[in-house]
């Protein structure tokens, strides 16, 4: 199939290439035109394992290329996927207005190539944005005034996890396909057969429902998320260690073990803000979702709550100290910085006048570009984030963090002390190897000092 993506970022970049990895033709069309020089040049601008491996294989065999040109991209194109931002809007909800800009700018390109070049043959539109129920609907609507029964909209959520991106997008647990037209669900479902051949489901459905579907399922992993957060504070009350009861709740089979740690809270470009719009939505139907309202709280809370300990230690003075920082990005594997807790508390230790040597593998330049004003200092490495500083911050949980060698980043530290927002570490063995460790819903570890939080 001919398809055009529109706006290539870490969604659509991972569409357009999974996309032509079938045997389709795909351009990639975004407004950003250092984006599309780079993608041309065959180099990724996000950081996405194995996303430049697919990338180059395509862009080799012909099959992918990249636009800043929206007719170019979308003059013969069967189908226009947009993947397009959805930010929130002042009161939570989701900001269509990228959406519908780039609607408006392909219904008057098609208007343009169908009266110039006479090509003219209908086309589906599928919404791979995060877009609130009714979007579809109001899109058809959008395209039905401009381009009478050329357009169809279908609704296709995508659920790729950062990180994971590529093996997600090849391999879904599942597609979710909106549609009203049987002929458009049948050609969706075509598009999907072979990244579904091992058997997961395609599951055709109408609009609403598939939009609705993608905020349900975020939904339903931030509360599971925030209730974890929420019991570690009692875990910490009653002298309960957080990990023994994830463990011994998610080998039953009805809760699963995925998606229950403890932590400094979750960030990232989606749960953040899919659960705001999600309430708001409800609250447009003079609704309260009172389980999602009460994640979202909790979770704001969760970083005062992690950030609270740390002034706690140092007994509210952080002025004129140095602290490490290990991670930025919301999560591993990623060099996405939206939302992430590290920016939170970055700020608040640079307002509480702390020195901050900060370290992650591939997102400091995102910090650096996003807040150029902070005044940190980019570590080329963790051990050297931690060289003479008087505690280290853990806000990511990635891979090469979670065995450091205990000897050097000792020496390397003025006071051995670390705050683990992500809790990688026994604090059993923290207590071996002499370092003061507090963790989260798991009761706090003082081998070092005496430091126990002053009265
Ligand atoms: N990031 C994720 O993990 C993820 C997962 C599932 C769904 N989503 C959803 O997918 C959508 C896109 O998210 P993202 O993370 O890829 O965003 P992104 O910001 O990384 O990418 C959006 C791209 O669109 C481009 N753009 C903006 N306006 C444009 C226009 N008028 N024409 C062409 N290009 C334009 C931007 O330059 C950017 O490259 C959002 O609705 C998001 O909620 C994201």
């Amino acid at each position: 199939m001919r398809i055009a993506v529109i706006g290539v970022g870490y969604v659509g970049l991972v569409t357009a290439a999974g996309l032509a990895e079938t045997g389709n033709i795909v351009i990639g069309y975004d407004i950003d035109p250092q984006k599309v020089n780079k993608l041309s040049q065959g180099k990724s601008p996000i950081y996405e394992p194995g996303l430049d491996r697919l990338l180059e294989r395509n862009l080799q065999e012909g099959r992918l290329s990249f636009t800043n040109q929206l007719a170019e991209a979308i003059t013969h194109a069967e189908l226009i996927f947009l993947a397009l931002p959805t930010p929130s809007g002042t009161e939570g909800e989701a900001d269509l207005s990228f959406v519908f800009q780039a609607a408006d700018s392909i219904a008057a390109n098609l208007c343009q190539i169908a009266e110039k070049e006479g090509i003219l043959f209908p086309r589906i539109i599928v919404s791979k944005s995060t877009v609130p129920v009714g979007t579809a609907r109001r899109l058809q609507r959008f395209f039905d005034e401009r381009l009478p029964n050329q357009i169809y909209v279908a609704s296709n959520p995508e659920f790729l996890r950062e990180g994971y991106a590529v093996e997600d997008f090849l391999k879904p647990d599942r597609v979710v396909i909106g549609a009203v037209h049987p002929p458009v669900l049948e050609k969706m479902r075509q598009l999907y057969l072979p990244y579904t051949r091992q058997g997961n489901p395609i599951y055709l459905m109408d609009w609403e429902s598939a939009e609705l579907t993608k905020y349900a399922a975020n939904a339903f992993l931030a509360v599971r998320i925030s209730f974890m957060n929420e019991l570690a504070r009692l875990c910490e009350q009653v002298g309960a260690n957080i990990d023994w009861v994830r463990l011994g709740m998610g080998a039953d089979n009805r809760i699963g073990r995925r998606y229950l740690f403890a932590g400094v809270g979750y960030g990232g470009s989606c749960f953040p803000k899919d659960t705001r719009a999600l309430a708001a939505t409800a609250r447009q139907y003079n609704l309260s979702l009172s389980l999602v309202e009460a994640t979202i709280q909790i979770n704001h809370l969760q970083r005062k709550y992690f950030w609270e300990k740390v002034q706690t230690y140092y007994r509210g003075n952080l002025r004129g100290r140095t602290l490490a920082v290990w991670g930025v990005a919301f999560k591993p594997d990623t060099d996405d910085i939206r939302e992430a807790p590290a920016l939170d508390i970055l700020q608040w230790l640079l307002t509480e006048g702390a020195t901050v040597r900060v370290f992650d593998p591939v997102a400091l330049p995102n910090l650096q570009k996003q807040y150029p004003e902070w005044p940190l200092y980019y570590a080329p490495s963790a051990y050297e984030a931690a060289r003479e500083a008087e505690g280290l911050l853990i806000l990511t949980e990635w891979g090469e963090f979670r065995q450091p060698d205990w000897d050097t980043l000792k020496q390397n530290l003025k006071l051995p002390v670390i705050f683990d927002g992500r809790n990688l570490y026994d604090p059993k063995e923290m207590e071996k190897i002499g370092i003061d460790y507090i963790s989260v819903g798991r009761a706090p570890v003082y081998a070092y000092s005496s430091h126990a939080p002053s009265s």
